[in-house]
């Protein structure tokens, strides 16, 4: 610990010392061995100029109201599980396979019957014309000209007819269930109308959420939000096309008395496959293979649901382990480059949501911001399945990575 110290020290002489200067070599080296690389400060001005998903996070960043970009940016309590989310990723490693043939890598896929060109998909989230004024219709554009699955919230800016005709292709609708059974019988009738076939049930924020530091954005933001958020209680709902002609008022939202009993409510209900959202331990896994659930989604909302400090990527082994293949399993919560998505599918995810990734670039370049991180995303996957020697993602495996610890 003391020669930890001491070589902290020496390093930070050398840094400022004449003796090294100030070239961008010697800087460089000697932060990386400090474990802080700091990078020249530079926003991207155009999205052919990104290196990593993170340009478009500063952009987002310093174009974004100061409320708007809380609401992206934070999570629970003290950022506990948005933390342990990133983390996770470090304590598993990439166990390279030299010399395979992989001069024609593919990422096409399957996912409940359909076939997709790659295993990235759009996360669900809601609002997304406070991060761009064309909001889901950019994304839904960009998801179209990339080829990706794109998954509308219900607390979506844009109708999900609009967004599908923007789409060309049908959504997965994402469903926040309410109290009232007669909200939820009139969205999922008319998601089905308008051709989405799969129904996604987010379950993680039955009992809230402690989005303390999104207040602390909020509080300090001097823009009036009432001239774009309606005022009182149930105002914002007001400004949510899918509640519209359901009378919903915000009290509906406590769904603190839920059980797996509300599955069986949902397949009586509509035509659409069912996917549960939120899913983090093997005993909920159990529950919703007992329930005839359609897929399971690994999630905790990007450390946006409860603060348990325990990392998404932590949680697929034991929900892989016991739907033990029977239905395909999704995952999400801090998925920033192509290694993360690797790491997922070697520990058996069948395919990976992004949200906050595609967020910053559709905050910083509405639908070309969007395409290029999706672009670079798969040109990452690529790669990396090159180096690990994986042609294709079923030959994606567990002999692919390590832990530490
Ligand atoms: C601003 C924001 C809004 C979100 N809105 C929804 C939503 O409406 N429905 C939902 O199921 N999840 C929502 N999520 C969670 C995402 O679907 C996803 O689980 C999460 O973003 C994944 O973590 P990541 O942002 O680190 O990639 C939202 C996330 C963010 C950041």
């Amino acid at each position: 610990m003391a020669n930890a110290q001491l070589r902290r020290q020496f390093l930070k002489f050398l840094v400022a010392s004449p003796l090294l200067g100030w070239t961008t070599a010697g800087r460089l080296l000697a932060d990386e061995m400090l474990d802080t690389i700091s990078l020249p400060d530079y926003l991207i001005k155009s999205p052919d100029e990104a290196l990593d998903v993170f340009d478009f996070h500063n952009v987002a960043r310093s174009v974004l109201p100061t409320a708007h970009y809380g609401y992206l940016a934070t999570g629970t309590d003290g950022n506990e599980t948005l933390k342990a989310n990133r983390k996770a990723f470090d304590r598993v490693y990439l166990r390279a396979m030299r010399m395979v043939d992989t001069a024609a890598v593919s990422l096409d896929t399957r996912l409940l019957d359909e076939p997709l060109t790659s295993p990235i998909v759009l996360a669900p989230v809601g609002s997304q014309k406070a991060f761009h004024a064309e909001g889901e219709l950019a994304t839904a554009r960009a998801a179209r000209s990339q080829g990706h699955l794109q998954m509308l919230s219900n607390v979506t800016s844009t109708s999900i007819e609009d967004v599908i005709e923007a789409r060309g292709e049908p959504v997965w609708f994402q469903f926040y269930p309410t109290n009232k059974w007669s909200t939820a019988s009139t969205m999922l009738k008319r998601a089905e109308d308008a051709g989405a076939k799969v129904v996604v049930l987010t379950v993680d924020l039955n009992s809230g959420s402690n989005r303390v530091l999104l207040n602390q954005f909020i509080r300090v933001d001097e823009r009036d939000c009432d001239v774009c958020h309606s005022p009182g209680p149930d105002g914002w709902l007001k400004t949510k096309p899918m509640y519209a002609g359901t009378g919903a008022v915000e009290a509906d939202w406590d769904m603190s008395s839920m059980t797996w009993d509300y599955i069986d409510r949902l397949r009586d209900a509509t035509r659409m496959k069912i996917v549960v959202k939120g899913v983090v331990t093997a005993e909920d896994a159990k529950s919703c293979i007992e329930r005839g659930v359609d897929a399971i989604y690994v999630s905790n909302h990007g450390g946006r649901a409860e603060a348990s400090g325990w990392g998404s990527l932590e949680n697929l082994p034991e929900v892989v382990a016991t739907v033990n293949g029977r239905v395909p399993v999704l995952i999400d919560s801090g998925f920033r480059r192509g290694t993360d998505i690797f790491k997922a599918l070697a520990l058996g995810a069948d395919a990976v949501c992004i949200g906050r990734a595609y967020i910053w670039g559709l905050a910083a370049f509405g639908q070309a911001g969007v395409e290029k991180v999706l672009d670079m995303l798969r040109a990452e996957l690529r790669m990396v399945m090159g180096q690990m020697g994986a042609r294709s993602i079923a030959d994606i495996g567990a002999e692919h990575i390590g832990a530490r610890g």
